[in-house]
């Protein structure tokens, strides 16, 4: 993972710098990949980035016998919460799920409005109080930020104990907006390109996530 010392909150910006990442986010951000490949490449790079982000989670001890003898081992201490936002973040949570198959699954729907930008809400079936103490929010994309502040925020008024924001490719106006409004919001990443097009495009990007996923 890459330091960004000299951004504000950088110890909370984590960009893989790992030859896996880059090479198979190479291949996604590739027009010719088709629709299979490209799922099958978001769930390898999220499966990669999941790894780097539960590397903290707390775990409580565990006794199990071996064929051999007792052994004190671990398990996770937390209950995890897998947030996908559709459309694009589907893409990533059977990824997840083979790494924690006991985690919650919580969607957010949200789209972005295309001449505003901003995010629009359609799906929310969160129960009224939190159910998990760790939250891992899914979305391939960070672009203005719109939904990522917006899926935080759902979280934070469930009152989640500690929410990451896991994403494929993030623009540097996302990273901000997130800096900005949730600091305490670690955000773990493929890759932090260039900047935003006039239409609200990461360059060079990959592309809509969702479209390219889903074949639309
Ligand atoms: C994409 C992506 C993010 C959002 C990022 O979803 O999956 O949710 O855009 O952009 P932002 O940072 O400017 O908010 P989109 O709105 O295209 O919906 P979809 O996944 O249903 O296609
Ligand atoms: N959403 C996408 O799918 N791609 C972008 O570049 C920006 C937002």
């Amino acid at each position: 993972m890459t330091d960004f010392g000299a951004v504000a909150g950088a110890d909370q910006l984590h960009v893989s710098t790992h030859p896996l990442v880059r090479e198979k986010l190479t291949r996604l951000r590739d027009e010719t990949t088709p629709p299979k490949i490209f799922r099958e490449l978001v769930a390898e790079i999220a499966t990669l980035l999941l790894y780097e982000a539960t590397a903290d989670l707390p775990t409580d001890e565990r006794e199990v016998r071996t064929p051999l003898a007792a052994y004190k081992g671990a398990r996770l201490k937390d209950k995890v919460g897998l947030i996908p936002v559709l459309r694009a973040g589907i893409g990533m949570v059977e990824a997840a799920l083979e790494l924690m198959p006991e985690a919650q699954v919580w969607h957010i729907g949200l789209f972005r409005d295309e001449r505003t930008l901003r995010p629009i809400s359609y799906y929310n079936k969160l129960p009224s109080s939190a159910t998990v103490q760790v939250c891992l929010v899914l979305d391939p994309m960070l672009a203005t930020g719109g939904s990522a502040t917006e899926t935080v925020d759902i979280l934070k008024k469930w009152v989640a104990e500690r929410i990451k924001f896991l994403g494929l490719i993030a623009a540097p106006e996302g990273v901000e907006r997130m800096r900005k409004e949730f600091a305490d919001v670690p955000l773990y990443l493929a890759a932090l390109d260039s900047h935003l097009n006039e239409i609200g495009y990461i360059v060079p990007g990959l592309g809509d996530a969702g479209d390219r996923q889903f074949a639309t």
